[in-house]
């Protein structure tokens, strides 16, 4: 090789490598120093990155780098599979002989360190102590590198990058790779960082887009979730998107206090959810009232049918208004109010019933028969009685041209009371027996008759006719009870009988997204919990493990981890983590999910809106935790009211 073409080649892999790395305009300059063995405790079945490896990068100072760089950014250094120039040399050229590798590392710490800090000791002459703290503050403004260095924690991710030198493409590639060490650490840039997390998932959106029959409304570049929080001080957004699908049947979960910003993720991704596709459901378990307020668009849009069912019923819009929880800042604004009354105006907004308030209808009369006869399998007379009362009743639907659907009413008591007790003398029925009772208390039925012809309009709905609306055509079901022991009871019919259909009728699509806020509610630690809260949390412990291969998916919102069902969370193949002040619930999210404490820690500093996520199956690289500031649901709520 002669020196031209040295130069030539230099000049080409420097190009490749700034198109694909930055260094701040030569501010970052960092090399890997060591890397030292750590314990990983408790990898989960689905493991994301493990900290086998704590790796040091130091870097030379400069008082910029301090604000560049990034908990969350990843480095890049070459590794033992990459092949080295001699290697080149004396290998043929194969096709991957001009391939660079290098193992990615994310940072989990950065501090500056300062030689001369460094060297004092509480022992030092005071004065002396105080003379070296105080010049220390002017050495940060300079650039010096001889005191003053950046040290870097990084954690393996277990992805290699492989760069193609001959025409400058690259791609990832899972394992881990031991990173040579000494050798210069590069640091990924926005795009690479956007193609990484992104390029896959754009992709499959694309393609269900153009599957979508009756198109969603969303286009595809609006359907990101937020902005990757990193290079913030770059003018260019990086927007993150998720596989929603996958997120939907993989479950997902959303972790941090309250104020993190729960609610405000939740609705938006929810939104989203709707909007960008054509037949995704979502059922909201909304036991804080907030929902209609949070997706008030939503309800007030005429192609996506919805349902709003409150704990008792409400006779105008200002009760609906009332019943409603509103954040602080809308208590008193006109256009929610105007909003929401347009909301019941729709006649979208009903309550919830027990069963036993609803006038039975024939079909349970003659459900509750065929239950007595195979009660009654050996004894014929009996099975005889209950065949005369069976014709008798399916004889008064048809004369008076009704369906087993309709409710009963009391002309129908009379004769059913009539022939009932006929047929227990005709058979001789023991005046013991289950079946004299049943037809002796029938006269009761009248009492359950009344209600019904004074309010028509708006009835309310029962469980099963809640399930029956979400196995219809309605999109998004909205729970808004506050009574605990109402809505688990209804969690747990729901779900049970959801996931029964679906085993019945051998179906995935459409998907159904149960949501769960205020999650501890719902999905308690067992072993701390009895009753009815027990088995709620059996129940969507359940739905969440076999829903998956049904289309069945679950969300759990939560600012408590640590009292909750800990199967259930394994259950979680995406996660996003907010700020969690107390230790232990990080340590949860720690050993649950395998994210590494240091990152973890991060989250400590954020920000509403602001989180760690992390995903086995929806984002472009799985359990890869990156950093994202999620858009504000209440921009689209403010567009939305001042339309
Ligand atoms: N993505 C965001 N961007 C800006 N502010 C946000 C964001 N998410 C939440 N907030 C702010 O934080 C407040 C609390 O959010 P909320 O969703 O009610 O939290 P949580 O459900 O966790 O208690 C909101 O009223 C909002 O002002
Ligand atoms: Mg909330």
């Amino acid at each position: 090789m002669n020196q031209t073409e040295d130069n030539n080649k230099k000049v080409n892999s420097d190009t490749i490598f700034s198109s694909i790395f930055t260094d701040f305009e030569g501010r970052f300059k960092g090399r890997l120093g060591a890397v030292i063995p750590t314990k990983i405790f408790n990898a989960s079945e689905n493991a994301p990155i493990s900290a086998r490896y704590d790796c040091r990068i130091k870097a030379g100072y400069h008082k910029d780098i301090m604000r560049l760089l990034e908990e969350g950014m990843i480095v890049a250094v070459r590794n033992f599979k990459s092949k080295t120039e001699n290697q080149k040399k004396t290998e043929d050229r194969t096709e991957n002989s001009s391939d660079k590798r290098f193992t990615l590392l994310v940072i989990s710490r950065i501090w500056p360190d300062h030689y001369g800090l460094r060297g004092l000791s509480d022992s030092t002459y005071y004065p002396m102590q105080f003379e070296v703290i105080e010049q220390s503050v002017m050495d940060w403004e300079g650039d010096d590198m001889s005191t003053m260095m950046i040290q870097l924690s990084t954690i393996p991710i277990n992805y290699d990058l492989i760069i193609h030198e001959d025409d400058g493409s690259y791609e990832f590639a899972k394992g881990f790779s031991y990173p040579i060490i000494g050798d210069e650490a590069y640091l990924l840039n926005a795009e690479t960082i956007r193609d990484m997390y992104n390029k896959k998932i754009l992709e499959q959106l694309q393609k269900e887009k153009e599957k979508a029959k009756n198109g969603a409304t969303l286009d595809i570049n609006e359907q990101n979730i937020g902005i990757i929080k990193m290079f913030e001080n770059s003018k260019e957004k990086i927007p993150i998107f998720v596989n929603y699908d996958n997120m939907i049947r993989y479950h997902f979960g959303i972790f941090s206090f309250t104020g993190g910003g729960k609610s405000n993720l939740l609705s938006n991704l929810l939104r989203k959810i709707l909007l960008g596709s054509s037949d995704n459901k979502i059922v909201i378990f909304d036991i804080s009232s907030e929902y209609p307020f949070l997706l008030m668009d939503i309800f007030n849009n005429s192609a996506i049918k919805s349902k709003i069912i409150l704990e008792s019923p409400i006779k105008n819009s200002d009760q609906f208004y009332i019943s409603v929880v509103k954040p602080r800042d809308y208590e008193e604004n006109e256009n929610v109010r105007r909003s929401l009354a347009k909301i019941y105006d729709k006649g979208i907004v009903s309550h919830f019933i027990k069963p036993q308030d609803v006038t039975p209808t024939f079909h349970i009369i003659l459900e509750q028969l065929y239950k007595l006869r195979e009660e009654s399998s050996n004894r014929p007379h009996y099975i005889s009685a209950i065949g005369e009362i069976q014709r008798k009743i399916v004889e008064f639907i048809i004369q008076n041209e009704l369906v087993e659907k309709d409710p009963i009413n009391e002309r129908f008591v009379q004769l059913l009371v009539t022939h009932a007790l006929q047929a227990m003398e005709k058979f001789k029925v023991n005046e013991k027996s289950t079946l004299f009772g049943w037809a002796a208390s029938l006269e009761y039925l009248i009492n359950s008759i009344q209600k019904n012809d004074s309010k028509k309009s708006d009835d309310g709905f029962t469980t099963d006719q809640i399930i029956n609306m979400i196995d219809g055509d309605t999109r998004l079901v909205c729970l808004s009870i506050s009574d605990p022991y109402k809505i688990k009871d209804i969690v747990i019919n729901i779900s049970n009988e959801i996931l029964r259909r679906r085993k019945r009728q051998f179906k995935v699509r459409p998907y159904v997204l149960f949501v769960f806020d205020e999650a501890q509610e719902f999905v308690a630690d067992l072993s701390n919990s009895r009753g009815i809260d027990k088995e709620c949390s059996q129940e969507v412990e359940t739905l969440l493990r076999q829903g998956r291969k049904y289309g069945l998916g679950g969300c759990i919102a939560t600012q408590r981890i640590a009292y909750l069902n800990t199967s259930a969370l394994q259950q979680l193949h995406t996660y996003f983590v907010g700020t969690l002040p107390r230790p232990y619930d990080r340590n949860v999210v720690s050993s649950t999910f395998t994210i590494d404490q240091g990152i973890l820690e991060k989250t400590l500093e954020f920000a509403p809106g602001e989180w760690l996520l992390s995903s086995y199956i929806a984002t472009g690289i799985e359990n890869i935790p990156i950093f994202i500031k999620a858009d504000n649901s209440e921009k689209v709520l403010e567009e939305f009211l001042t339309k």
